[in-house]
């Protein structure tokens, strides 16, 4: 979606679920391969608590925050491992070390809450960062920043975590994907908070090899391509720009 004409846009804005075509079922979404919806109880809890409209901006963000950490859990448990030989105090042991390093790119604004919480889990990680926002009339992403060329100096990068918390449409995720992968990202693999049928089938299509793990698929987007029922603005609610 990078560099669309304006023509172009309009004509992108007639496939939009919110402007006349149908949206995919949940049942669709979840039939998808390569789409993991992660089952865990203090995900769901934590989840529910950041969707409810009474939830002050500052516990917003510390939730974003927690609900990142477990995220990183569960979507880095097949990262690969190597024999690590090392001394305890007492005795030599082969033990076991990731293979190689690991990227974390956070969409700005909304990803960064959950930026953090990976890098609690793996404070060794390396950050991209990418700035996108959606462009709220014609609902696609307009990129403003990006801090991507250290992905191409040295290192042995493994696995890069693209990280939103929301995927509505899809096209912020189709463009930062394309980004990373033109940049070189190796072991692609997106999570999301909360995804909406529709996104997640775009996603699929555009980049049918990036893994996508998600904490919860939605019922549908709304007219104005927010995920329903969903949480409102991720961005503005964790910042306190509402
Ligand atoms: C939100 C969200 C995603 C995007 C999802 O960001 O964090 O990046 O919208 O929508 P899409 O799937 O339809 O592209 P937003 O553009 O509101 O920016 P912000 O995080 O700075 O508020
Ligand atoms: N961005 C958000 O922050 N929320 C939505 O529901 C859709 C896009």
């Amino acid at each position: 979606m990078i560099g669309k004409t304006e023509q172009q846009d309009g004509e992108a804005n007639h496939t939009l679920p919110m402007r006349g075509v149908a949206q995919p079922s949940r049942e669709e979404a979840l039939a998808l391969s390569g789409v993991r919806v992660v089952s865990h109880p203090l995900i769901a809890h934590k989840l529910t608590a950041l969707r409810d409209r009474t939830t002050p901006p500052e516990r917003f963000a510390t939730l974003t925050r927690e609900l990142g950490a477990l995220m990183a859990y569960e979507a880095m448990a097949d990262l690969e491992l190597e024999p690590a030989p090392i001394e305890t105090p007492l005795e030599s042991m082969i033990g076991a070390r990731l293979t190689g390093e690991v990227v974390i790119a956070p969409v700005l604004r909304a990803g960064l809450g959950m930026a953090e919480g990976f890098r609690q889990t793996l404070p060794e990680a390396r950050v991209a960062h990418i700035g996108l926002r959606r462009d709220e009339t014609t609902l696609h992403p307009v990129a403003y920043y990006q801090n991507l060329e250290h992905l191409q100096r040295g290192g042995r990068i493994h696995a890069s975590f693209m990280l939103d918390p929301m995927l509505a449409t899809g096209g912020s995720a189709i463009d930062t994907l394309a980004l990373l992968k033109r940049y070189g990202a190796r072991g692609l693999r997106l999570v999301s908070l909360i995804a909406a049928p529709y996104g997640l089938m775009a996603v699929r299509r555009e980049h049918p090899d990036v893994p996508i793990i998600v904490a919860a698929v939605d019922d549908h987007l709304d007219e104005r391509g927010y995920i329903c029922p969903g949480l409102g603005d991720a961005g503005d609610r964790q910042f306190n720009t509402l």
